[in-house]
């Protein structure tokens, strides 16, 4: 069964985030989707910030309370990757990749970023709150270096089009990952990896990995295997191509 989507739209927000899990706290429905025009305090991974022109971007927050232990989260930010690369490839004539974890790119360039925040109860997930933004419209100048937007790829979009899309391919991977347990096949993701086999450099807080990219596993973690030959997994950081370059900023496409 499809989930109920409830869509509220704000015209000015510090972050959709915060408004919703102020309604999540409250006792919010899963499929609650919180969608501004501006926010002045928009979040990034990593404690990042993340900016828009105004109207330029879909901004959104989309509350999720599934019935899975945390332990199967692991891969549900990768499934989240794909349903907005589809999304948009629906108003583009371009292919969208997928930087590890979930970033969405076209050519190498970032259009759009995913946050995934859980708030876990005492016997599992009490919710999540997916927060997703997608350059829409917004011009060469209005984007930060490195990044792109559906105009800027040559398309055309509405973000309330946009949103319907993405809510009916978050639903379906969603779903999708619920039913098996949290344990989907990753093979639509793989499809669309940049950087998957090549030698990457990883960036978390101060320190960096060297290694090749091999896989993801089940739990959607980064399979690394270093210049040693030791395999690591990588549950967080910044993935960048090559030998790290010293102009790399940690959130850009790498
Ligand atoms: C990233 O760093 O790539 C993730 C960016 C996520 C941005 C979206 S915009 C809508 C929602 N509200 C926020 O404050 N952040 C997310």
């Amino acid at each position: 069964m499809s989930l109920d989507w409830q869509i509220v739209r704000f015209g000015c927000v510090d972050s959709t985030m915060d408004v919703l899990d102020e309604r999540a706290r409250g006792g919010a429905a899963e499929g609650l989707v919180v969608v501004a025009d501006v926010q002045t305090a928009g979040r990034g991974r990593a404690g990042r910030a993340w900016t828009a022109a105004p109207e330029s971007s879909l901004l959104c927050s989309i509350l999720l309370r599934p019935r899975l232990m945390a332990d199967r989260l692991g891969p549900l930010p990768l499934v989240i990757g794909v349903a907005v690369a589809q999304a948009i490839e629906s108003f583009v004539d371009a292919r969208c990749e997928l930087k590890w974890p979930n970033d969405v790119l076209i050519e190498e360039r970032k259009i759009a970023g995913i946050l995934l925040q859980s708030r876990l109860g005492g016997d599992g997930i009490d919710w999540l709150n997916v927060g997703i933004g997608v350059n829409v419209s917004a011009t060469g100048e209005q984007l930060p270096p490195g990044a792109t937007s559906i105009a800027a790829a040559g398309g055309t979009a509405d973000r309330d089009a946009l949103l319907l899309i993405l809510l009916r391919r978050l639903d379906v991977g969603y779903r999708d990952w619920a039913r098996s347990g949290g344990r989907p096949n990753l093979d639509e993701w793989r499809r669309r990896a940049s950087l998957l086999g090549e030698l990457v450099t990883l960036i978390r807080d101060t320190s960096e990995l060297h290694g090749t990219f091999l896989d993801v596993d089940a739990d959607g973690r980064m399979e690394l295997r270093l210049e040693s030959g030791e395999m690591v997994q990588i549950t967080q950081g910044d993935v960048a191509r090559g030998p790290r370059r010293r102009d790399f900023a940690p959130g850009a496409p790498g």
